[in-house]
């Protein structure tokens, strides 16, 4: 009976583990889970979502503080297209939180940077090139580029010193995305050294329409390789979304791919972002208290749980502190649903607003509890308290019952 550990992953000159955990924002995936993954031999993701609220809240810096004091003035206006981003400071929380984790890595795996377009920051291309080359300067190992076709990321850091040697990947879920990327990619004389193929059972946004359940994930890794195959391109592939138990890594494994990326199973980690409370929820969670909706602001669907509190919840937008994702106008599908509502209900003291979520917010407090569609099966992963609730694993633990498993079997905790 094979197991993950019979196979390797080769990145260039590293043979690793082929377990990748993938980028979980908020600081879901912290830098403690990511270093846990590479100590382990395999490839950890740090995010690169709010990286300044992120800093704040591990070192004290005062970063959203400040920016909140730079536009107090605008706080009540309805229009946020003066809100920008300081690049300058931006590319320094960006080396702080990346620094401070390559300075603490240990052991042969390697940690990457989960980088999403879908973070327009108001100034899309200026943000993004700022923050991949803050993260090559400060020595990460890998970007993966997520949320977004990133048609033009590779000529945004193409005169990078590191842009031939680190390791570049892109998240996609159909083959005809990676055909653009490679595409438009081309000029630059450079392939990506991995393809993640992200299925419709993953969590946090999805890359699939509300018609997410129509696909299947082994079809299309196997479409995209069936291609590659044909255009004699030799690229690692990745599946993630759905794989739960370290048999069905094997069986990706077996039909070809390199390595599987995973997330949902270490959302019950001790080194996870997530607040204690949070997790028993992740736990608790039987299949129909999950959903994929539409309040997120991106566009993309999300999966998440459906008693988060963030959901239909009408705050102000905190643009003024925040702001991630105001597209290039300056403006965001929550402040325009949450503007709408206050216009049909001015007597009102709050609002609700169902159709989208103030994202920003939300994640940085951990009230969307976005998900991946097994994890009602996380209870079987663990024990339980005498008190009702569940005991938290180590993600060593959780990763070695990844590489060591075999016929489907969950190891519990000891
Ligand atoms: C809590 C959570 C947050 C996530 N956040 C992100 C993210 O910020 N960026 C991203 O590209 N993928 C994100 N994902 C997707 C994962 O990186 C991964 O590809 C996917 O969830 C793998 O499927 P699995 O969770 O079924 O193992 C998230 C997943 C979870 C569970």
């Amino acid at each position: 009976m094979k197991r993950v550990d019979d196979f390797r992953l080769q990145l260039g000159k590293h043979e690793l583990v082929p377990i990748m955990v993938g980028g979980m924002g908020v600081d879901i995936s912290t830098a403690e889970l990511s270093l846990e993954a590479a100590r382990l031999g395999g490839i950890g993701h740090i995010s690169d979502a709010m990286v300044p609220t992120v800093s704040d809240r591990r070192f004290n810096t005062k970063y959203v503080k400040n920016k909140l004091k730079q536009y107090k003035f605008n706080v009540a206006n309805t229009d946020k297209a003066v809100v920008k981003f300081d690049l300058g400071l931006l590319a320094e929380a960006t080396a702080l939180h990346v620094g401070r984790t390559m300075e603490a890595k240990r052991g042969d795996g390697l940690i990457f940077i989960n980088c999403m377009e879908k973070l327009t920051m108001n100034a899309p291309k200026e943000t993004l090139r700022v923050r991949i080359k803050a993260a090559l300067d400060a020595g990460i190992d890998g970007v993966t580029l997520a949320a977004g076709l990133h048609l033009g990321s590779f000529g945004l850091i193409e005169d990078h010193p590191r842009f031939r040697d680190v390791k570049l990947g892109i998240i996609v879920s159909s083959l005809r995305a990676l055909q653009l990327f490679i595409k438009k990619s081309a000029r630059t004389n450079r392939f990506p050294d991995y393809v993640v193929i992200e299925g419709p059972l993953a969590g946090g946004h999805l890359g699939f329409g509300m018609d997410w359940s129509q696909f299947d994930l082994a079809t299309i890794v196997a479409e995209i390789r069936e291609w590659l195959k044909a255009e004699n391109l030799d690229i690692p592939l990745i599946p993630a979304g759905g794989i739960f138990t370290g048999s069905d890594a094997v069986a990706f494994l077996d039909a070809g791919a390199a390595a599987v990326q995973v997330a949902t199973r270490f959302t019950v980690s001790k080194e996870c972002g997530l607040p204690e409370d949070v997790q028993q929820e992740y736990f608790k969670a039987g299949e129909p208290d999950i959903e994929v909706n539409t309040i997120s602001p991106t566009g993309y669907p999300m999966r998440m749980l459906k008693n988060s509190p963030g959901i239909g919840d009408g705050i102000r937008p905190n643009c003024e502190a925040y702001g991630y994702l105001l597209d290039s106008n300056g403006s965001c599908q929550y402040v325009e649903a949450y503007n709408r509502e206050v216009a049909l209900h001015p007597e009102a003291k709050k609002v609700k607003v169902l159709d989208k979520t103030c994202l920003c917010t939300h994640m940085r407090n951990f009230e969307i509890w976005t998900c991946g569609h097994y994890t009602y099966r996380l209870k079987d992963t663990s024990r339980r308290n005498e008190d009702g609730s569940y005991q938290l694993l180590s993600a060593e633990h959780i990763f070695r019952d990844y590489q060591f498993s075999t016929d489907n079997t969950i190891a519990l905790p000891a």
